[in-house]
């Protein structure tokens, strides 16, 4: 038996009958509802919604599970008042072996600890030294990419969020270690993607162990020199964090931190500048809105004070995460029997709730698959009709912790993009994305580049 056949053996189970009750189906032998909900995840989730409602029994990522597609679903698994969830659970099959002990698979009071520690790594003053960090290199690349007319945004995107997550997760300044770097970063990545898709250990597979094996000795070489430092970096924010207790994170607990740090916030701030500029490609109006508030600034890059200024940026970052959130959905185990909507769902069953479904429900949104960041706006504010109807960062215990930073890296990158140029697609192109794993365009986006 295989080292990943033994990992799969050894999750917890619900036998198959336990979920007969609940609508649904359990679709194709061995694969059950795989192919379909990996092809398009939104278009999965309506289909089941209109055949079986908000609760159903299905078959994929391989297992029984039950699909919980509402606002109020998403606001009983993500607040969880009961503690009936685990996200550990959950998450641990696509997840732990990869990325074990990363802050998103722990639950209770081991959870409570980490993140309470990690939390001063994302305040105020700790993230406007990493916008201090990232503007010049963000500067950087963008002068290269107005070279050309014509570029790949995904690709390079990609590569300038690797750039900037060796710098200002890692500290790593020296070209050749960022490269090898975002090379052992993509590798594991990859490898965790093609977990999703294949439970067979294969070479993609052995490639991202080796990755995340290499990863991990350079960071911790790195941490007793970091423990007593001043640095802005993140691994000196983790190496130096303490609690009231003087209690710090361990080497390891540092090394699991900092590698599944890099994951949450890499993958999903690349598809969100993807789609971003999409969006801004085909509504030149809301690209040259914005631009107006930049050229307005005056400075060549934002400095953390202005941030607050940028307001429309998160409306149209908002609007994209609501049509495209980079996690289409969210896993959980369910710890205990619990009932929802009349349905009784046993302990030991995986839970997955679908933002990328609630974020396009009619009740909630106005012409829900229109592009149409006003929505967000004081004015109207159709995110607050139902607190979790939006729900592209979670929210409860496990809400996302990088979510400002997520906001803060996309108005650096947006804001001298759009200062320095105006970008458009090749008339009646698009949408190009694949809704899973992750959000991303099948062709890397093509865009047409002319300077302001
Ligand atoms: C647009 C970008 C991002 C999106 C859409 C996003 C989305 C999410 C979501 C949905 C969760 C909750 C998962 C769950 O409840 O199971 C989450 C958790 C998390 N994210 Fe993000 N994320 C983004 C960027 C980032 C960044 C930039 C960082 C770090 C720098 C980050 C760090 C984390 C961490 C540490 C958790 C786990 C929190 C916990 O379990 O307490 N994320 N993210």
């Amino acid at each position: 038996m295989s080292a990943l056949q033994t990992y799969y053996s050894k999750l917890p189970r619900i036998a198959p009958s336990a979920l007969q009750h609940i609508p649904g189906t359990d679709g194709w032998p061995l694969v059950g509802n795989s192919l379909e909900f990996l092809a398009n995840p939104l278009q999965y989730a309506r289909n089941v919604l209109e055949r079986y409602g908000p609760v159903s029994r299905a078959n994929f990522l391989f297992e029984r599970r039950v699909n919980l597609i509402s606002a109020e679903a998403n606001e009983l698994v993500l607040l969880d008042r009961a503690g009936n969830f685990s996200a550990y659970l959950g998450w641990e099959p696509v997840l732990g072996m990869l990325f074990p002990r990363g802050l998103m698979l722990r639950d209770a009071d081991d959870h409570r600890y980490h993140r309470r520690l990690m939390q001063p790594a994302f305040r105020k003053e700790a993230l406007a030294a990493y916008l201090a960090r990232m503007t010049p290199r963000i500067a950087q690349r963008i002068a290269q990419w107005s070279e050309s007319s014509h570029l790949k945004f995904y690709p390079e995107v990609k590569r300038l969020t690797l750039e900037v997550a060796a710098d200002v997760f890692l500290d790593v300044q020296l070209q050749s270690e960022i490269d090898q770097v975002s090379r052992d970063f993509v590798d594991l990545v990859e490898a965790s993607n093609a977990l999703l898709r294949v439970p067979v250990i294969g070479r993609k597979f052995e490639r991202g162990l080796a990755g995340r094996r290499r990863l991990a000795q350079l960071i911790a070489s790195r941490i007793a020199a970091r423990r007593g430092g001043q640095g802005t970096d993140l691994l000196s924010q983790l190496s130096r964090a303490e609690d009231e207790n003087g209690q710090r994170y361990s080497d390891t607990e540092i090394v699991d931190h900092l590698i599944f740090l890099m994951m949450a916030a890499h993958d999903t701030t690349t598809s969100a500048l993807t789609t971003i500029v999409y969006a801004l490609a085909t509504q030149p109006e809301w690209q040259a809105r914005l631009r107006d508030t930049i050229v307005a600034m005056g400075k060549p890059a934002p400095e953390y004070e202005d941030l607050a200024a940028l307001e429309e940026i998160e409306w149209v970052l908002r609007e994209s995460l609501r049509l495209y959130p980079p996690l289409t959905v969210i896993l959980r185990r369910t710890l205990r029997d619990i009932e929802f909507q009349g349905h009784r769902i046993p302990a030991g069953t995986s839970i997955n709730i679908f933002p990328v479904a609630t974020h396009r429900l009619a009740q909630w949104w106005s012409d829900p698959d229109r592009f149409d960041p006003e929505r967000f706006s004081p004015a109207r504010a159709e995110h607050r009709r139902h607190p979790f109807a939006w729900a592209p960062f979670g929210g409860g215990a496990h809400m996302c912790l990088g979510l400002h930073f997520a906001e803060m890296q996309v108005k650096a990158v947006l804001y001298p993009l759009l200062a320095a140029m105006r970008i458009s697609v090749a008339e009646n192109y698009g949408p190009p994305f694949k809704l899973a794993p992750i959000v991303h365009p099948r062709d890397g986006l093509p865009v047409r580049l002319e300077r302001n």
